[in-house]
């Protein structure tokens, strides 16, 4: 199969399961309307969907097959929501636009946006309750998924970025901001599908580097994006990181060097999955439109 009828398909299936719960949501008498729209206005705008996909793709990479996987791929992307509204939040890096339309604070107002962020975040384990695998499976998901979001992975990340704002990190420092801030969940988001699937420890292993090296390949092709791309391509801001004085790859090795940097990582997320079988195909294809994507 094509890799855009693929995404296409999956995207489709992640995106049906998001409105349902969205909806839901704002049925539910509970949740305040004001809330309810700024969850629904960041989360149905659009987005590709990248980490569902991957958790699905890595899933059925190793032979699964169920619809139980839905419910926690798109687990994923309210976390990865979340993480959005709040890195757009004038306390971070004051961004004013995403997924083409202007951030959940500009719309709803900081206190707000705040509160989206937290409701999708904890809205995220409660979705992973509602799926119909066996309990031990979930909660070694739950683990995983915590570990990646929480101070260890992205929140962490997220912490060293805004710490080292306007400072020159050293290498060591950015490669931690980028599996962490990004590269954490994408990683656990391929782990997470192989282990639903009840993967065994080789594939998990193959998986799991797959994960690593996409993860950071795709931080520095948004930072490569955020140089080279136009706000109309990305739907949200351009040029950016420099003039909030972020390390990126570029800023530090130059866009060059950054560009040969990813398709090395792209190269070896290859080459960790050529053990597996032909049902890896859209991992593979999807490593390769990482390093082309212009948005
Ligand atoms: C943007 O993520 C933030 C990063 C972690 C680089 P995406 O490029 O996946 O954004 P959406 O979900 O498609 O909007
Ligand atoms: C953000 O990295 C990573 C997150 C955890 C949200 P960026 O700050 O570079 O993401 P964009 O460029 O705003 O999407
Ligand atoms: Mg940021
Ligand atoms: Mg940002
Ligand atoms: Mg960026």
């Amino acid at each position: 199969m094509k890799l855009d009828v693929y995404l296409k398909e999956r995207r489709k299936l992640v995106d049906g399961f998001l409105r349902h719960y969205i909806s839901s949501k704002k049925k539910d008498r509970d949740c305040p309307k004001h809330l309810c729209e700024a969850m629904s206005y960041a989360l149905t705008a659009g987005g590709k969907r990248v980490r569902p996909i991957l958790c699905i793709a890595g899933y059925e990479a190793v032979g699964g097959t169920s619809d139980n996987i839905l419910p926690v791929a798109a687990s994923l992307e309210l976390i990865h929501t979340y993480s959005l509204i709040h890195d757009d939040l004038p306390a971070m890096d004051d961004d004013d636009f995403r997924r083409n339309q202007p951030t959940t604070h500009k719309m709803y107002g900081e206190a707000t946006a705040i509160l989206a962020g937290d409701a999708l975040l904890t809205d995220a384990f409660n979705m992973i309750s509602l799926s119909d695998a066996k309990p031990e499976t979930l909660i070694t998901v739950i683990g995983e998924l915590s570990r990646a979001s929480g101070p260890e992975g992205m929140v962490g990340g997220q912490t060293v970025d805004i710490i080292l704002e306007g400072k020159k990190a050293k290498k060591k420092e950015l490669l931690y901001i980028h599996t962490h801030k990004t590269g954490a969940l994408i990683r656990a988001s391929v782990r997470i599908g192989a282990l639903m699937a009840e993967a065994g420890p080789e594939k998990i292993n193959a998986l799991t580097r797959y994960g690593e090296k996409i993860g950071l390949a795709f931080q520095v092709i948004d930072d490569i994006l955020d140089v080279t791309a136009t706000k109309e391509e990305l739907g949200k801001s351009a040029g950016a990181d420099d003039a909030r004085g972020k390390n990126t790859y570029p800023s530090i090795f130059g866009l060059e060097k950054s560009k040969t940097l990813a398709e090395e990582l792209i190269h070896d997320s290859l080459e960790s999955i050529k053990l597996l079988n032909h049902k890896a195909k859209p991992l593979a294809d999807i490593a390769r439109y990482i390093l082309s994507r212009r948005n």
